[in-house]
């Protein structure tokens, strides 16, 4: 099998060009051939595609040495042989200097198959190598690129330490110029402080072949500042490739200033946690302690909060408020929302119960997550007494100035009494209390007021002066205290069912007022009770009060008995009157005494109130009074008045009115004897009032005058049959009379029956 190959044959003569394709076919080959003989024609023929080039050495316009330099010149890389009918020694070098493959005699040409053979070899390993180089060029280029823009600092050494070749980024981190350090030592750009280590590490790497090592240390940048590298160096000394201490390194300068940042701000935080009065802790979502500070701690009776981590409140507080915590966490967990200022007890190590104000947020990872509670707690217990306390004197002086207006503005001693005794069990918290007052004509207290008692117990209390837990009191004018009853049960002989009570505690607190004992009040505790000085202090306070309204209320009551013993006499001084004036007017006489009392009963019978009647009754007694200006020749004249007499007799009730307004007593007693004679249609006198105008006193007591004065025998005409006087009356309603009063008058008296009261008895 021939090898194809293609030829081209600069060549003058034909037969010299059919030699040389005979040689070839000789030699295996199966040539496909060009033959040129010019410089223009060669030109034109040479293509890379060409396998080889024979050249005759000598033609008539063109030369082989400078087809040879064209083909150079051109950048083909093709398989040049020479071919001459004589050739020195010289020429040949030359030839071969040129970059010919071969060189050959005409009359040698047997030698042409190997010749071509041989340079077409070469051409193939030249080929080859060409395309090895180019790989390996491609891949360093590759590599180059990738260390020259990759972030990673290479350094290789040598194994003292001389810095052979460095990556870009080494230049860029460290800011030095491009090869400024070569040939320098590594070491002399370390921190002093991390020198030691660093060269000891560095020792042992050179020690070990193919070992590495890591470390962390300062570099100087060029600007003098040290920056933090974390390095790793590979010991590749024996690696024929490299042939140094490879050391890649990263610049975590920033990383350490973070990292020193953050220990430093949580030294910070918790040096303020541990600092400040208040609580705080922290839980996971099963609320187990993940921590707390020193306080919470101690708190919870532990020195070191590290004691606390990995407890839960069960462990560490009463279950009841171990629960309320843990359902505070929960609401805050599960809702995301804090929960803030809660009050809250807390049972301290001693086992006292304190006030807590708490506050719980959600406790969230990075990512936002609830992952537990923290919480933060004061002891609120001071503020909260404090407060209670405010409150509690507050209330103490409201009941004060209750306890004033009550004495101030009450006559009733009785009702007085209560609001005190309300004030004691309510601001004392006693369970019952008893006032007993001094009876000075018996020398004895007597039981007067008393509450929260269950049983009648001391309401039959007489204690002479000096007997008894209230007797000594008010003898000595000091408080007693009993503070166990119970312990002393022969002690309460005041009353056979006391011990029924169950009472404990026993204060008796004198009751003085001006010097003088007034009583005692009593308070009672059914349980054992501590009295602290603020108590004690307003127990002392109301017992003073008490004292007062006592007091006040013996001098009203002697007021109250001259007021009452005045009035009696003014009203003995009005019957007085009335009697004298009926005495006057001879034949009327038991006329005011039965107008008054029948005029109470019809005014009793129309709901008049009962506080009307006494003005009521003193009016109807004086009813007539006016007549005192009223001359006998008139009054007491058996006939018929004159014109001129009934002028005068009709002035009687301005003469009243006159009369009896100076006196303040009588005031409210002036309706009747001024307004007696007026009527309903408006016809009467002294003033013509009409209808409701007219004092309702008045037009209750018309009705009854009238009827009276009619049923009796008068100087002027004799009594009229009672019939004749009830057709009367009934038919003045309307007229002179109210007619619901004449309607009330007949059913007080009964339509048929003789009307009580009346017919001149
Ligand atoms: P009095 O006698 O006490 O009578 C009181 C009123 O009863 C009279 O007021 C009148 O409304 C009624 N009344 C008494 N008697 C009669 C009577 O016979 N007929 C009628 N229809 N009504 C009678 P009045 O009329 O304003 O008289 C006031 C007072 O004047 C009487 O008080 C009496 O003291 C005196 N008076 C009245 N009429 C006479 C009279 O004719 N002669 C004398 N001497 N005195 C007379
Ligand atoms: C809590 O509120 O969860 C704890 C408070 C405490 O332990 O006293
Ligand atoms: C008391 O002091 O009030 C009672 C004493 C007694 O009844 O013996
Ligand atoms: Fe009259
Ligand atoms: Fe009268």
């Amino acid at each position: 099998m021939s090898i194809p190959l293609r030829v081209l044959i600069l060549e003058d003569r034909p037969v010299d060009a059919e030699l040389l394709l005979r040689e070839l076919r000789q030699a295996g080959f199966d040539p496909e051939w060009q033959q040129v003989e010019t410089e223009e024609e060669y030109l034109v023929a040479l293509h890379s595609s060409l396998d080889i080039i024979l050249s005759d050495y000598s033609l008539p316009q063109f030369d082989g040495l400078s087809a040879l330099r064209l083909l150079r010149t051109r950048g083909f890389d093709i398989p040049f042989i020479l071919i001459s009918g004589t050739i020195g020694e010289e020429v040949a070098v030359e030839c071969i200097k040129q970059g010919a493959a071969d060189y050959l005699l005409k009359d040698r040409l047997t030698r042409l198959g190997s010749a071509v053979t041989n340079a077409l070899e070469q051409k193939r390993l030249r080929d080859e190598r060409k395309q090895a180089e180019e790989t390996l060029r491609a891949s360093e280029k590759r590599f180059r690129t990738l260390i020259e823009n990759g972030l990673d600092d290479i350094s290789l050494l040598t194994a003292d330490g001389t810095l052979i070749w460095e990556s870009p980024s080494v230049i860029r981190n460290l800011a030095y110029a491009p090869n400024e350090f070569l040939g320098r030592n590594i070491f002399e750009l370390m921190h002093p402080d991390d020198l030691e280590q660093n060269q000891n590490l560095y020792a042992e790497l050179i020690q070990k072949p193919a070992s590495r090592q890591s470390g962390t240390f300062r570099l100087r940048h060029s600007d003098g500042t040290w920056r933090w590298v974390e390095a790793i160096a590979s010991n590749m000394l024996n690696e024929p490739s490299v042939q140094a201490i490879v050391i890649n390194y990263r610049d975590i300068t920033e990383r350490k200033q973070a990292e020193e940042a953050l220990r430093a701000s949580k030294l910070i935080i918790e040096g303020i946690i541990n600092a400040i009065p208040v609580r705080v802790f922290w839980k996971d979502k099963n609320l187990v302690y993940l921590g707390c500070n020193v306080v919470f701690a101690h708190d919870k009776g532990f020195t070191d909060p590290k004691e606390v981590i990995g407890k839960d409140d069960y462990q560490m507080a009463p279950r009841d408020q171990a629960e309320l915590y843990r359902d505070d966490d929960r609401q805050v967990i599960e809702s995301g929302r804090s929960k803030l200022f809660i009050e809250e007890p807390q049972t301290t190590p001693e086992g006292n119960i304190i006030t807590l104000l708490t506050s719980k947020v959600p406790l969230r990872s990075s990512k936002g997550e609830i992952i537990g509670v923290i919480g933060t707690y004061m002891d609120i217990t001071e503020r909260k007494q404090a407060e209670e306390q405010t409150q509690r004197q507050l209330q103490r002086l409201a009941a004060l100035r209750a306890i004033d207006q009550a004495i101030a503005g009450s006559m009733d001693v009785n009702f007085v009494f209560k609001v005190i005794l309300d004030r004691v069990i309510s601001q004392l918290a006693v369970d019952a209390a008893v006032i007993l007052l001094y009876n000075p004509a018996a020398q004895a207290l007597e039981y007067s007021t008393g509450r929260g008692f269950r049983t009648e117990a001391l309401q039959h209390t007489r204690l002479p002066l000096g007997e008894g837990y209230a007797g000594r009191a008010a003898q000595a004018r000091q408080m007693v205290h009993i503070p166990d009853l119970q312990g002393r049960k022969t002690d309460f002989l005041r009353s056979p069912t006391f011990s029924q009570e169950g009472f404990v505690s026993y204060f008796g607190v004198p009751l003085i007022a001006k010097g003088e004992i007034k009583g005692v009040l009593e308070v009672f505790h059914r349980a054992a009770f501590e009295a602290e000085a603020e108590w004690l202090n307003f127990l002392e306070m109301l017992a003073g009060q008490t004292a007062i309204a006592t007091d006040n209320a013996a001098l009203f009551k002697g007021l109250q008995l001259s007021n009452i013993e005045l009035t009696m006499a003014y009203d003995a001084t009005i019957e007085g009157w009335s009697r004298a004036l009926d005495l006057r007017d001879k034949e009327t006489e038991g006329h005011t005494q039965r107008v008054t009392e029948m005029s109470q009963r019809l005014a009793r019978a129309m709901r008049i109130k009962e506080a009307e009647l006494i003005n009521m009754r003193r009016g109807a007694l004086l009813h007539d009074i006016g007549k005192m200006g009223v001359p006998d020749s008139i009054l007491l004249k058996p006939g018929e008045l004159t014109d001129e007499e009934w002028v005068v007799m009709r002035q009687h009730p301005q003469f009243a009115f006159d009369m009896l307004s100076p006196i303040a007593y009588l005031h409210s007693a002036l309706d009747i004897p001024y307004c007696h004679h007026e009527k309903w249609d408006g016809s009467g006198y002294p003033r013509g009032l009409k209808g409701e105008e007219i004092p309702l006193a008045a037009r209750i007591f018309a009705v009854v005058d009238v009827w009276d004065a009619l049923n009796s025998d008068r100087p002027y005409r004799p009594a009229w049959p009672e019939e004749k006087v009830r057709e009367y009356v009934r038919e003045q309603a309307g007229k002179h009379f109210d007619p619901q009063v004449v309607e009330a008058f007949f059913q007080m008296i009964g339509e048929n029956n003789p009307a009580q009261g009346g017919g001149g008895t």
